[in-house]
C-alpha cells in the first residue's frame, strides 16, 4: 500500500490533477507502464549509458514523469545519503515545474527518496502574506511500498521547522508553551505547562534570571511520552533550549549576529518534534521532554554582568556575560531531571557560536558523561540520518576554565574551546549518564545546503529519533 505524505496540512491530491511520478532504477516494462514510449525508453537508456545519473523529465498528458539511476547498492549510510540527495534534487525540479503532487516509486529506497524531496520542499509559509496565494508548495507525496514511520517522522521534522522559522512576535515562550500543548493533543503525548509563578517556587534562578529583562513570562514545559509497552524502566529525558529569541541581553549582540536569533529555540523545537513522531510512530520507550522557555532581552530590570545568581541546585554564578544565557536555563533543567532518576539526558541546544565556528553547519558537536556505547550509538546513528554528529573532548581541566572567585562558578570561560566550557558548566547540574548536544551550526541556514534551503534545517529530529530506535 502506498503511504500518503501530507506535506504541512495542506490539501489531499484532487482527482481532477494527476499526481507527477518519479521512477528510480526503472525497467524497461516498468517505464511503458508509465506511458513511455519506445522512442523516449532509448533516450532514458541512452543517457544512462553515458553515465548521465540526473532525473530526466518526459512531459506526459495529465502529468510528467522524471525518471533516473541512482547507483547505490548497499543500505549503508552514504548510499542512503545519495537516495536522500536524489530527493532533493527532485524536489528542486518540482518547485521549478510547479508540480504539486509526486507519486515517488524507488523500490525498496522510496521512503529514503521521498525523506529527501520532503526535506527540500519545505517552504515556511505562514507569513507570507498577500505572496502566499502564488507562492510553490508540495502538497502530496506518494510513496510506493512506503512506511507510515517514515511520513510520521517528516512530519515532525517539518514542524519542527515551522517553529524554529516562526519569528518571537509569533512565538513567545508563552505560544511556545500553547504549541506544544496543541502538538501533544494532536499527536498524543502528555504536556504539563509551569506558569512563572511555579517556577518561582521551584526557585529556577538560571530561568528566572535570564527572564528578569522580558516583558514575557517564561514557561517551564514538561513532555512525557510513556506507552505501555516501554521496555525502560528509568526514563530517558530530552532537553531542549527554549531561548524564543536571543538578543544577548545587556551583553548586546551586535545585528548581523542577532537577526537570526529567532533560531534559539531549535533544541526545544526539535524534542517537540521528536515527541511528535514518537508518539505518531508509537515508539516503545519511556521518554519525558523538559523545555525551559523565554526570550533573552536586555530591560529595565534586565541581570547585569557581574550578577551573581543563585540556581534552583543552589549553586551560585556570576554572570558575566548575559548573551552566555543558554547554559543558565538548562542548568536549571538539567537539576529538574534528577527527579526521574533516569537512564541518560540529552540536551539539544543552540548552545554557541564556537560550535559553529569549530565545524560549521556540517555537524552537531557533542559531549559528555554518558558511555561509549551511547556515544558510538549517537554517532552511528548521525551518520545514518546525515545529522552528523562529532565528538568533543570533555576533559575535567576545561572546567577549571569556569571557576569564579565570588561564587560556584561564572558563566563564560576564556577565549578557547567556547563549546566544551559549556558543556563542562551543564555537566555540574548532572548526576546520571549525560550527553550535551551543541546544534548551533547546522540548526539555521543562511544559505541553501544539503537537502535544505534557507532558514531552520530541524536538526536533531531525525537524530533523536534515529538513536532512540536503536536503544533497546
Ligand atoms: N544563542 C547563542 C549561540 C548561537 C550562535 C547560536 C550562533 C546559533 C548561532 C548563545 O546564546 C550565545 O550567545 N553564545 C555566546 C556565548 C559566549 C558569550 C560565551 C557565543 O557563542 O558567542
Ligand atoms: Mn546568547
Ligand atoms: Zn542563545
Amino acid at each position: 500500500m502506498p503511504t500518503f505524505v501530507t506535506m504541512k496540512w495542506t490539501a489531499q491530491p484532487t482527482a481532477s490533477h494527476g499526481a507527477s511520478r518519479a521512477l528510480c532504477q526503472p525497467t524497461i516494462q516498468a517505464l511503458k507502464a508509465a506511458g513511455l514510449s519506445e522512442e523516449q525508453c532509448s533516450i532514458l537508456k541512452a543517457r544512462e549509458a553515458r553515465g548521465i545519473k540526473g532525473w530526466t523529465y518526459f512531459p506526459g498528458e495529465d502529468a510528467g514523469l522524471y525518471a533516473r539511476t541512482i547507483d547505490v547498492d548497499a543500505r549503508d549510510a552514504e548510499g542512503l545519503h545519495k537516495l536522500r540527495q536524489a530527493g532533493a534534487d527532485l524536489g528542486k525540479l518540482l518547485a521549478s515545474d510547479k508540480v504539486d503532487h509526486i507519486h515517488v516509486d524507488a523500490g525498496k529506497g522510496g521512503d529514503t527518496v521521498a525523506e529527501g524531496v520532503a526535506l527540500n520542499s519545505y517552504r515556511y509559509t505562514d507569513l507570507l502574506g498577500k505572496k502566499a496565494s502564488e507562492a510553490w508548495t508540495l502538497k502530496g507525496i506518494q510513496v510506493a511500498h512506503g512506511s507510515k514511520d517514515q511520513a510520521d517522522l517528516s512530519k515532525a521534522v517539518h514542524i519542527t521547522r515551522d517553529l524554529v522559522n516562526t519569528p518571537v512576535w509569533s512565538l513567545t515562550a508563552m505560544d511556545l508553551a500553547d504549541q506544544a500543548e496543541k502538538l501533544g493533543k494532536d499527536h498524543g503525548f502528555q504536556v504539563t505547562v509551569l506558569g512563572k509563578s511555579q517556577i518561582e517556587s521551584l526557585k529556577m534562578g538560571g530561568l528566572l534570571a535570564v527572564n528578569k529583562g522580558s516583558i514575557d513570562p517564561p514557561r517551564f514545559i514538561i513532555l512525557e511520552h510513556k506507552p505501555g509497552n516501554a521496555s525502560n524502566d528509568k526514563p530517558i529525558v530530552l532537553v531542549g533550549k527554549g531561548v524564543v529569541y536571543d538578543t544577548g541581553g545587556l551583553s548586546l549582540k551586535p545585528s548581523p549576529y542577532m537577526e537570526d536569533m529567532k533560531c534559539d529555540m531549535g533544541g526545544s523545537a526539535a524534542v517537540i518534534g521528536a515527541f511528535c513522531a514518537m508518539a505518531s510512530q508509537g515508539l516503545n520507550k519511556h521518554v519525558i521532554g523538559l523545555i525551559p522557555a523565554t526570550d533573552n532581552r536586555p530591560g529595565g530590570n534586565a541581570v547585569t554582568p557581574g550578577d551573581v545568581i543563585t540556581m534552583m541546585s543552589g549553586h551560585t554564578v556570576e554572570v558575566l556575560n548575559t548573551d552566555a544565557e543558554g547554559r543558565l536555563i538548562l542548568a536549571d533543567a538539567l537539576h529538574y531531571a534528577k527527579k526521574y532518576q533516569p537512564s541518560l539526558v540529552m540536551d539539544l541546544a543552540t548552545l554557541t557560536g564556537a560550535a559553529a565556528r569549530a565545524i560549521g553547519r556540517q555537524a552537531s558537536v557533542a559531549m559528555g558523561t554518558a558511555s561509549d556505547t551511547i556515544m558510538t550509538d549517537l554517532v552511528t546513528s548521525g551518520l545514518d540520518c546525515h545529522e552528523r554528529v562529532v565528538i568533543f573532548p570533555f576533559w575535567d581541566d576545561y572546567a577549571d576554565l569556569i571557576k569564579s572567585e565570588i561564587a560556584d562558578m561564572k558563566n563564560i570561560g576564556g577565549a578557547e574551546a567556547g563549546a566544551v566550557t559549556a558543556g563542562k558548566f551543564l555537566e555540574h547540574y548532572t548526576d546520571y549518564p549525560y550527553v550535551h548536544i551543541d546544534i548551533a551550526g547546522p540548526a539555521f541556514l543562511d544559505a541553501p545546503w544539503c537537502y535544505f534551503g534557507k532558514g531552520a534545517t530541524g536538526v536533531g529530529v531525525r537524530l533523536l529519533m534515529a538513536f532512540l530506535n536503536r536503544q533497546d
